[in-house]
């Protein structure tokens, strides 16, 4: 980074409302240390689903920061997080992104910990060494529903049970538990991590960037400036979402939008919505993806329901399939978009699924969006970049996050 020193509390100060950010928000290491201090380092963050650690002793590790993080499942079945860091002198104690393992041995010189965080074994120390003063230090860990999130503070915002509570009804149905996950793909995009999210926060670009996607969605779902061409098209499409959202609360789906994208400190959104043509998930031709489906649905059009949580995931929900997105900043000008499709666990490649079809629609969508991200980025470094509207009709989520990011930076730094 070459830029001069920023003044992130000005910079706050005469944010605009409706408009894009200004540049050093997207490229400079001072925002980019602040958002890890104050974003990702005080708010609850999605890192993965229950089936990344399906059995007792199994555990992934994710890095946020500078900070390695353990998820792992003890031998209650609960899940918890730790982490990474080994009492004696910080090695990481486990160093693969996922295994399953009886305890945890530090590689450097054998600590061994159970998978409660409790140093068992420790070599050489002496008698007066005390053991339980050694734990392996934890990590708020709170799993909604089969989606597993995380909190680096002390004392994490305690709205987060808000979202638990309304949002495990939604997701429930789907019973990820009883999955497993069908592909993962890690890629990286060389953009500020708010790029990526205010670019998932809008469909104005799907028109024109994502073919594959919108043989699925309804046009009239991204938002669309009132006129007199579209008037019919929106009313039919308002009322149909309508119906469809009677019937599928009538069999236990919750469907109508919740949104408290910037009015919550745990800020989402969710929504199930009627996908077109087949109208049963997101795959090229609308029809399932999978021929075993996550439950017993009686009808596989349950639409999408989608969920997206402040400040890095977004999920789609669907009859047979789920699809999980992470997002991990890792510099200012690189962000991980981690992608999990989940599929009923008995379901057997080959023959119920092909992991061609299934992650079809969203690799093509994704590496559409990395491009799109990454011009963004490139954009925002000239001198001549300024910020620039949001459209008030297809871009209010985009808006939302903003004002939400904004605002809680506004909070955390102080004056
Ligand atoms: S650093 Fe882990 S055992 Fe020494
Ligand atoms: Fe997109």
């Amino acid at each position: 980074m070459s830029q001069a020193p920023v003044n992130i509390r000005e910079l706050l100060d005469r944010r605009k409302v409706g408009y894009s950010l200004e540049a050093p928000f997207y490229n400079s290491q001072e925002v980019f240390d602040a958002d890890m201090k104050h974003i990702f380092g005080k708010h609850w963050m999605y890192v993965g689903v229950e089936p990344d650690v399906p059995e007792a002793g199994d555990y992934m590790t994710v890095q946020i920061g500078n900070q390695p993080i353990l998820i792992i499942r003890d031998d209650d079945g609960e899940v918890r997080a730790f982490h990474n860091v080994c009492r004696h002198r910080g090695s990481r104690v486990c160093t693969h992104d996922k295994g399953s393992t009886g305890n945890l041995v530090c590689p450097y010189h054998q600590w061994t910990y159970n998978l409660e965080g409790k140093l068992l074994f420790a070599e050489h120390m002496g008698e007066d060494f005390d053991p339980s003063k050694h734990r392996l230090k934890p990590v708020h860990l709170k799993n909604v529903a089969g989606l597993l999130f995380i909190c680096l503070a002390d004392n994490p915002p305690e709205d987060f049970q808000e979202l638990v509570d309304t949002m495990t009804p939604y997701i429930a149905p789907h019973q990820i538990a009883n999955t497993k996950i069908a592909a993962q793909i890690d890629i990286i995009e060389e953009g500020n991590w708010k790029l990526t999210m205010e670019n998932n926060r809008e469909c104005y670009h799907c028109t024109g960037n994502h073919p594959e996607l919108t043989i699925s969605l309804y046009a009239y779902s991204y938002g669309f400036a009132p006129s007199a061409e579209t008037d019919e098209g929106m009313k039919q499409y308002e009322e149909m979402v309508k119906e469809r959202h009677a019937k599928w609360e009538a069999c236990g789906l919750p469907s109508a939008e919740v949104d408290c994208l910037d009015t919550k400190i745990s800020g989402f959104r969710t929504m199930r919505m009627p996908l077109d043509k087949e109208g049963q998930s997101q795959t090229l031709s609308t029809e399932s993806a999978c021929k075993k489906l996550l439950a017993d649905f009686g009808d596989a059009a349950i639409g999408g329901l989608s969920f997206w949580t402040q400040p890095n995931s977004w999920h789609h929900f669907m009859a047979d399939h789920i699809v999980t997105f992470s997002v991990i900043p890792l510099s200012a000008d690189k962000t991980l978009v981690r992608t999990k499709w989940l599929v009923n666990k008995d379901a057997v490649e080959g023959v119920d699924y092909t992991v061609e079809n299934l992650t079809a629609v969203w690799n093509a969508t994704n590496s559409q969006d990395r491009f799109l991200v990454e011009e963004s980025h490139k954009g925002s470094k000239s001198p001549e970049y300024q910020p620039g509207p949001y459209s008030p009709y297809t871009e209010t989520l985009v808006e939302k996050f903003s004002n939400w990011y904004i605002n809680r930076m506004k909070t955390l730094i102080g004056d």
